[in-house]
């Protein structure tokens, strides 16, 4: 492996730069992004204009933020990544957990809806064999990760599927209703499904429960997606009680944002690309701008085509780097997170795609591409994020974020964080906090708060 160890860091070239410039987002365009998605989320927001509307801001039922005292033992599923989770969760002063992780095989992904169910049942009943949890009648909060119209705490209708999973016969069906009968199927497993919820509400719920400020979850990895706590005086779509507490957990699904064309102003030829190969043209415009599903596939058509310009590799590619999906996301962070002028991890990465006479330039370059797609990102979701805290107005606000992008990449952090302040309105103070186990300990978390909730009533 090549070290590079002097000051002088290869300049990126002015013709490589032009490539890279529509990737690059003036302050004004992420502005006009923060308003265009006040207008859709206020338009998801409205009864009349919900089912026009592309960002659906489906409301949570889940209407309370924990307060650090809930107790109890939970199961939890989380199905939406690239993995499926089954977790046992022991809520009390402090939080304890157990999980074990079960690969969902690519046919299951893309196969029969009965398919998928079935598996979710089997690995929870294999869980709750090896651990003897077999006697108790648990409570389990289930975390699925799609887009759903939520009919209350335990009916979520999928809206669609997203990220790379497409199983026949689900879309428009009660996901609560078709695991309970995969599992009544069984025969094996008794337990009691108190809540479903999406990741960006277990997020949100797991930062809650300790940090009181905590009022939006966001998720950027395979996927990306925003909730925050809204008032149910804005939420005309809101078919529930009117009782206290006057506000909802809203799911924005902001990663529809841009479907009805209104992002095409900053979509360039590689998010074209990019959407015309993938399993839902036209659809989750936003979230393959942003998320570690097609970012790194994104990064490899400008390198490709940098290429073939003869601006890199001297012009010659490689089998593997023309292959779609060869270049993966956690290169883009792997890559960035080589110190100034030293590129060890580029090089192995290069190797790896069958590059083996790279140079420094070279080198520079790619990560140049790295930093134009990873930038764009961050600023996007920051764009939302500042959206988001200037409808909630307080004056403090925690956001909680998870996801592989936002966890891995070195820079993701700061560069929102850059980006929110710029756009959001002067006084409010915000932090953005990593949250751990969304899926597990704010599933438990939004199961814990259901069931005080409606002891209460
Ligand atoms: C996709 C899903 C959404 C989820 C997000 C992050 O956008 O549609 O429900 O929250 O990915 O996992």
């Amino acid at each position: 492996m090549k070290t590079y160890c002097n000051n002088k860091v290869p300049r990126v070239p002015i013709l490589v730069k032009e490539i890279c410039q529509e990737l690059i987002l003036s302050q004004e365009a992420l502005k006009e992004v923060c308003d265009r998605l006040q207008e859709e989320i206020n338009k998801g927001l409205g009864k009349e204009s919900n089912p026009e509307a592309t960002i659906k801001c489906f409301p949570t039922y889940v209407r309370e933020l924990p307060n650090g005292k809930e107790k109890g033992r939970f199961l939890a599923l989380d199905l939406g990544g690239t993995n499926f989770r089954v977790l046992l969760i022991e809520l009390g002063d402090k939080c304890s957990m157990e999980s074990r992780i079960y690969a969902v095989p690519q046919p299951i992904m893309i196969g029969p809806g009965d398919g998928l169910f079935d598996h979710i049942a089997e690995c929870l009943a294999s869980f709750i064999k090896e651990r003897n949890l077999g006697t108790e009648l648990l409570p389990l909060g289930f975390t699925f990760s799609f887009p759903c119209k939520q009919e209350g705490l335990t009916k979520a209708r999928l809206a669609r599927w997203t990220k790379g999973f497409k199983c026949e016969g689900v879309e428009g069906r009660d996901v609560v209703e078709l695991l309970k009968k995969a599992i009544a199927k069984r025969g094996d497993v008794k337990i009691k499904i108190c809540a479903v919820l999406n990741d960006t509400t277990g997020t949100l719920m797991s930062c809650a429960w300790k940090n009181h400020n905590c009022r939006v979850g966001l998720i950027v990895g395979t996927g990306t997606n925003a909730c925050y706590m809204e008032k149910i005086e804005k939420v005309e779509l809101w078919d529930g009680d009117l009782e206290e507490p006057h506000q909802v957990i809203i799911n924005t699904e902001w990663g529809a944002f841009g479907d009805n064309g209104c992002l095409d102003f900053i979509r360039t030829e590689y998010d074209n690309t990019i959407d015309r190969e993938s399993l839902n043209p036209g659809k989750q415009l936003f979230e393959k701008m942003i998320s570690g599903m097609y970012m790194g596939e994104i990064a490899r058509q400008v390198i490709v085509r940098l290429v073939a310009e003869g601006l890199l590799f001297d012009g010659k590619s490689s089998d593997i780097l023309q292959e779609k999906g060869s270049f993966f996301t956690k290169y883009i962070s792997e890559i960035e997170s080589d110190e100034d002028g030293d590129f060890n991890n580029c090089y192995a990465i290069l190797e790896e795609l069958g590059l083996n006479n790279a140079t420094d330039a070279d080198c520079a370059n790619v990560r140049h591409v790295c930093e134009c797609v990873s930038r764009r990102a961050a600023y996007l979701a920051g764009a939302g994020v500042a959206l988001l805290l200037n409808r909630i107005n307080e004056e403090s606000v925690s956001v909680a974020v998870d996801g592989s992008v936002y966890r891995f990449h070195p820079h993701f952090h700061n560069l929102m964080v850059e980006q929110v302040s710029q756009l959001i309105k002067p006084g409010i103070k915000f932090d953005l906090m990593l949250s751990e186990d969304g899926s597990g300990r704010g599933a438990a978390l939004v199961a814990a708060v259901a069931s005080r909730t409606s002891a209460m009533r």
